[in-house]
């Protein structure tokens, strides 16, 4: 029997799940570590933090499942994404601590990109909007602003990398300097029609090529771990950022597939096949995972505060002491009794891009209760995805059939019936929700010789259980309207 290894670092903890060969779960750990706020709109984490929960983790998992490294036919790597870390070649030091993907101060310069009529050719070769979200800028931040780094970063001395690539040049002891082409589509610095880092990008953000790693397909033979980590060396045969490792591991491999996952945020990604077009709705066009030669494309809606209006029911209001509380308080009414609740905390992302909307409760009455906040709520992740579907629907012209979901608030019912009531489109949530690291041990299981194809993956992925939609079309486009209504209130200064 062979065994998998996923390390799965994401942007709150690391953890490391290993799967057998049928993707079954046999054990996995994890490890939360400390988050950095220096000043208001920036986040930083220690890479070497990183670094040592991630490596404690698998080493957990693999005692937990009772097995040894030469059990493992392969490690597959899966990360939080355009997190940011620069380190010397020569002794491996960060210069700064890794600028996470949440982190705004690169927003003076994406301004600058945008005055310079940058955002159009970054539209068409990266498929992204300027944004200080995307790597690119959060390289020139510290480029500029670390002491003797541009100096160093032009004679060759200092090594970028997204987490990924920092994971695979601990584990290999410096000898690979990799990454794959779903975190490369994360940089704004990677042609994705060419498959390669794009010249006047670089010179635009001053990022010297020297510091880059090599792109490499997603499942591909990236190097072998160091054998003194893990007690013999593993094959690291998978690669690719947490949120298209997810669209993998849904099995999502078609065009038209589409999966969304109910975290913190909301991440929907459809599989668009082998044509890259760039989105007209408000997403992002990004490179899908890649298991063989092909490029594979998908587009990207994000949306900033999905599970995390519930944290603020807990933590700010105080409707709820615990978050699994909210589907029972949301139940007890019948609908939100036409209170509508806009999250925008931190502005609003796909479709809207509008970082200057602010959180709006409208629809209030002397009837409203705290349960018909808390329904409004849970509702308003629900329409933001229902949002991204349909700017999706627009781009690739096709119907969407069925929306694949994973992530920790896929476990609540009512808005999982919720959300296909308002889609009009039935919700399927597989057995294995863990879509992540699954995503990344089929990577590496394919590049090992584990599974002979897709289609033995598809194999593997079953329901658990569909929402089929129960609601009147016009009642769900009225709701709609709604929202969009509410969401023009809190756009409106
Ligand atoms: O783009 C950011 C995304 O990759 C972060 O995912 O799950 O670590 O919050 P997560």
């Amino acid at each position: 029997m062979k065994y998998l290894l996923a390390l799965d670092q994401g942007t709150s903890s690391s953890r490391s799940i290993v799967f057998d060969a049928a993707g079954r779960i046999v054990a996995q750990a994890q490890r939360e570590f400390r988050q950095h706020y220096p000043r208001p709109g920036w986040v930083e984490h220690d890479p070497l933090e990183i670094w040592s929960t991630q490596l404690e983790t698998a080493r957990e998992a693999l005692a937990g499942a009772k097995l040894q490294a030469k059990d493992i036919a392969a490690m597959g790597i899966t990360n939080q994404r355009e997190t940011t870390v620069v380190w010397e070649r020569a002794t491996g030091r960060p210069i700064h601590p890794a600028i996470v993907w949440q982190d705004r101060r690169g927003e003076p310069l994406c301004e600058a990109l945008r005055q310079a009529g940058l955002a159009p050719a970054i539209a068409q070769r990266t498929g992204l909007i300027v944004d200080s979200y995307f790597s690119g800028t959060k390289i020139q931040w510290i480029l500029e602003n670390v002491p003797g780094a541009r100096d160093a970063a032009g004679r060759g001395e200092l090594a970028f990398g997204t987490i990924d690539s920092w994971l695979v040049w601990q584990l290999t002891g410096g000898r690979m300097h990799v990454t794959d082409v779903s975190n490369a589509s994360r940089t704004m610095l990677f042609d994705i029609r060419r498959g390669a880092w794009d010249d006047e990008l670089l010179a635009a953000m001053r990022v010297p090529r020297e510091m880059l790693p090599s792109v490499l397909p997603s499942s591909h033979a990236f190097g072998e771990t160091e054998p003194a980590l893990l007690g013999a060396a593993i094959p690291i045969g998978g690669v690719a950022g947490d949120q298209q490792a997810a669209l993998f591991g849904q099995a999502c491999f078609d065009a038209g597939m589409a999966k969304n996952t109910y975290g913190t945020g909301c991440f929907m990604l459809m599989h668009t096949g082998e044509r890259f077009e760039a989105s007209r709705n408000g997403l992002v066009a990004t490179a899908a995972a890649q298991p063989a030669a092909t490029k594979q494309y998908a587009l990207e809606g994000s949306v900033f505060i999905g599970g995390a209006v519930v944290q603020w029911l807990r933590d700010g209001l105080r409707a709820i002491e615990s978050s699994s509380d909210v589907e029972a308080l949301a139940a007890s009414v019948p609908d939100s009794g036409g209170v509508v609740f806009v999250p925008a905390f931190t502005g609003l992302g796909a479709p809207y891009w509008r970082p200057d909307a602010q959180g709006a409760i409208t629809g209030l009455s002397r009837g409203s209760t705290i349960a018909h906040v808390a329904r409004a709520a849970l509702e308003s992740i629900a329409f933001q995805s229902a949002a991204l579907l349909r700017a999706m629907q627009r781009d690739s012209g096709a119907p969407i059939t069925e929306l694949r979901v994973d992530g920790g608030a896929c476990v609540n019912n009512l808005l999982m019936q919720f959300q296909a009531d308002l889609l009009g489109i039935p919700v399927v949530r597989p057995q294995v929700v863990e879509t992540t690291a699954l995503g990344a041990a089929y990577l590496a299981g394919l590049s090992a010789g584990v599974w002979d194809g897709l289609a033995e993956l598809s194999s593997h992925w079953r329901a658990e259980r569909r929402f089929v939609p129960t609601m009147d079309r016009d009642r769900a486009a009225g709701l709609m309207q709604a929202w969009e209504h509410a969401v023009r209130q809190a756009t409106a200064a």
